[in-house]
Formats: C-alpha cells, structure tokens, sequence
C-alpha cells in the first residue's frame, strides 16, 4: 500500500496543481530537488571534480539503483541524456547494413522511426512493421512469421506515446530469443511506472529516461545492454571513458555498458535519478503499477461516460497514458484551456506516432497520464473540467 499522503507531501508540485502529464514529465519529488541542489552548493564550494570524487559512492549508487529497478546488474547500466540517445547508441552498436531488417511496432515513436530510416537511407537497412493483433498491440505470432536471417533487429516500445497500451514485451522476447535476434525495449514510457524485469522480457537492450514516470530530473537517459550481448558489440563513439588507450596504435574499450558512455556529466542529476530510483523503489514498483493501472481505468472510465468523448487507448493491457477527443473540440485547445484552469494534460499529434495514426486515422487527442501520487479526487475534478466544455 502506498500512503498516499506521505508520497504527495514528498511531491510539491501536486499542491498547486493536478498533474495529468506524468507521461511528458512527471513531477519530482523534494528529496531528489534537494540532492541536485546540494550537490550543485557542493560543487560551488568544492570543485566540480573534487565534488565528483566526494560524491562517489552516491554517483555509483545511482548505477546500483537502476539495476535493481529493471532487475539487471549494475555492470549493465549506462548514464546517457534521454531515452532516445540511448537508443541509438545500443542500435549503431550493431553495425547494420544493406538488406538488414528492423522490425518495429505500429506504434512506434516517431524519434526510433527516424532514426531508422536514416539508416535505411545512409546504410541500406530495411524497417518493417509488425502486425497489431484484434486488441492493437504488437502481435508476437505475426512477428514469429516475419523472422528469418536477414532479421537483425526488433525494436518495441513498451508503451507508446500516444496511449496506455502495454506492448506484450515478455512474448516478444520469447520469439526473439528463439531466433537469436538482438532485441530493443523501449520503455520510455514504463520505466518507473510498471515493475519491469529484463529477464522476465528477454531484452538485449533497453532505453528509458529520467524525467518522465521516475520521476527523475530533465536531461537523464538510462540505457540498459545485457553483459552477454554487450561482448557481441562495437560501441558506435569512444573515448578515454569509455575505452582505455594502452599501446599507442591500440585501445580497449569497456567490457561493460559504460563503454556507451563518454567522460562528462551533469552529476547534479547524475544524483538526483539516483535517488529518484530510490524512491520509486522505496514505494515499491508491483504498488506503483497497482495504482497506476487502477487510477487510469477509472479516468477511462469516467471519461467515456461524458457526452461526446471518446477514450482512443488500445490494448488488451493498459497502463497511466489515457488519451481521448471530445467531438466538436480541438485537442490542443482543451488541453491549453485544462492548463488555464490548473490541470495539467498534454496532447498528442500523428506526427509522434505517425503509422499508428494513419491507421487508426487519428488526429490530434488530449493525453491525460496518470501517476502513484494522483487522487481519485482528481480524476473527479478534471472529468467534470471536461464535462463542463
Ligand atoms: C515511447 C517513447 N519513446 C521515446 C521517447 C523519447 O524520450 P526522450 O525524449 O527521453 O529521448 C518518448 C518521449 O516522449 C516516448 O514517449
């Protein structure tokens, strides 16, 4: 159980307004705010590399703590500034040329989409979508029927931006298992939001940031490479951090994930995710999906019943992204005038999940996300804003 009334008093954001864009960037807690901020005094007093050294154990647990809330080990884990660096690092780690498949999800963030058809265009690779099944997710038989050799790599988010579907990440990992194809989650949207388990999945890779549902600080990225697939790959950039130069005309480069990062960090938020993840852990991640989950149903629910609205979440499994239209009304007008009147939401456009869009023929529509430290109250306050439209 989560007592809710510690958690929001640890959460000043939440007095002075409802916070509905955990999904964007969640609110963050005190103690993390005031670890960044001590440790910025620290450094203006000390030196920033005198502060480093000072800090070391704290920078370090950050790594320890990250791996334990993915159920990985710290070896595995690198610091990187967002979700989608980390992604193509992991991905330009493995080299892919002409002929060679990216299969990804229909509901694919814009971002990894890019990326991979700017490698389409400067390497030759192919992308591909996998089929949805009848509840719009990822559907892991239709996968299963698309591998053969010239598959390289399979590339999910977990939960996509634009709804509270949860991708069936375990099944997909079973069937890239099997096949032996390297393997990217990711989970942007789940990392402190869902109790995530990298084994359980069967990821090779995974990519997540700091600021969204771990409600850690702005400008963090976390990666995660499995140490047996970690000796399979070539980091795409190196440096003294990250590899060793020990003979003149040769180097060594990390045998762990740290390879994928280079020297410099802002280690003021370095430590402030790490005690955000501590924090996340403290409340426990089976409770936080509990209540996230459970919070998100019945904003669905409440919002479905409201004349003219429209809840657009797909899957058969749905998390804190609740996304939905009213007829007659611009989304990101509603979702501004929700601002005006101390609600925070977001919307979403087709360009952030452009073939998901076309599909389904979506057009804009308001994302309302929820988190551990939003109230039942809340979702009242903020239905009967939209009811009152
Ligand atoms: C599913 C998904 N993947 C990746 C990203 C990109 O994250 P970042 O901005 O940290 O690179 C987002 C951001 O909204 C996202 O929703």
């Amino acid at each position: 159980m989560i007592d809710i009334s510690q958690v929001r008093a640890d959460t000043p954001g939440c007095h002075d307004l409802v916070h509905f864009n955990n999904a964007g960037s969640s609110l963050p807690t005190r103690q993390s705010v005031d670890a960044q901020i001590e440790y910025l005094r620290a450094e203006s007093r000390l030196g920033g590399y005198e502060t480093k050294d000072a800090y070391s154990s704290q920078i370090e647990d950050t790594y320890q703590a990250v791996a334990e809330l993915i159920g990985a080990n710290r070896s595995e884990i690198a610091l990187t500034s967002n979700a989608t660096e980390s992604l193509e690092l992991a991905v330009a780690s493995l080299w892919l040329g002409e002929g060679d498949r990216i299969l990804v999800a229909e509901s694919e963030y814009a971002s990894n989409v890019i990326y991979y058809l700017h490698l389409a265009k400067m390497s030759g690779v192919v992308v591909e979508a996998i089929p949805n099944d009848d509840d719009g997710q990822t559907d892991a038989a239709a996968l299963a029927s698309m591998i053969d050799e010239s598959v390289k790599l399979v590339s999910i988010s977990h939960m996509p931006t634009n709804g509270g579907l949860i991708n069936p990440a375990a099944a997909i990992g079973s069937v890239t298992r099997d096949a032996g194809i390297p393997y990217m989650l990711d989970a942007c949207q789940t990392v402190g939001q869902l109790d995530i388990d990298v084994e359980t999945i069967g990821c090779d890779m995974l990519a997540a940031t700091g600021r969204k549902y771990l409600r850690g600080p702005r400008g963090t990225g976390i990666l995660y490479v499995r140490q047996t697939f970690r000796d399979q790959v070539e980091p795409p950039f190196l440096d003294l951090h990250g590899a060793e130069w020990d003979a003149l005309e040769s180097y060594t480069p990390d045998p762990t994930a740290r390879a994928f990062e280079t020297w410099e960090f802002p280690y003021s938020a370095v430590v402030g995710l790490g005690v955000a993840t501590r924090y996340a852990l403290d409340v426990g991640l089976p409770n936080i999906e509990h209540r996230v989950i459970e919070l998100a149903a019945q904003l669905r629910s409440q919002l479905s019943a409201v004349d003219g609205v429209t809840v657009r979440d797909l899957g058969a499994n749905r998390g804190g992204i609740v996304t939905f239209t009213q007829d007659g009304t611009d989304s990101s007008e509603l979702s501004q005038r929700l601002h005006g009147a101390g609600y925070n939401t977001s919307y979403t456009t087709p360009i952030s999940t452009l073939r998901d869009a076309v599909n389904r023929n979506l057009s804009d529509m308001v994302r309302a996300s929820v988190h551990y430290f939003n109230t039942t109250e809340e979702i009242d306050r903020v239905v009967a804003a939209v009811a009152a439209e």
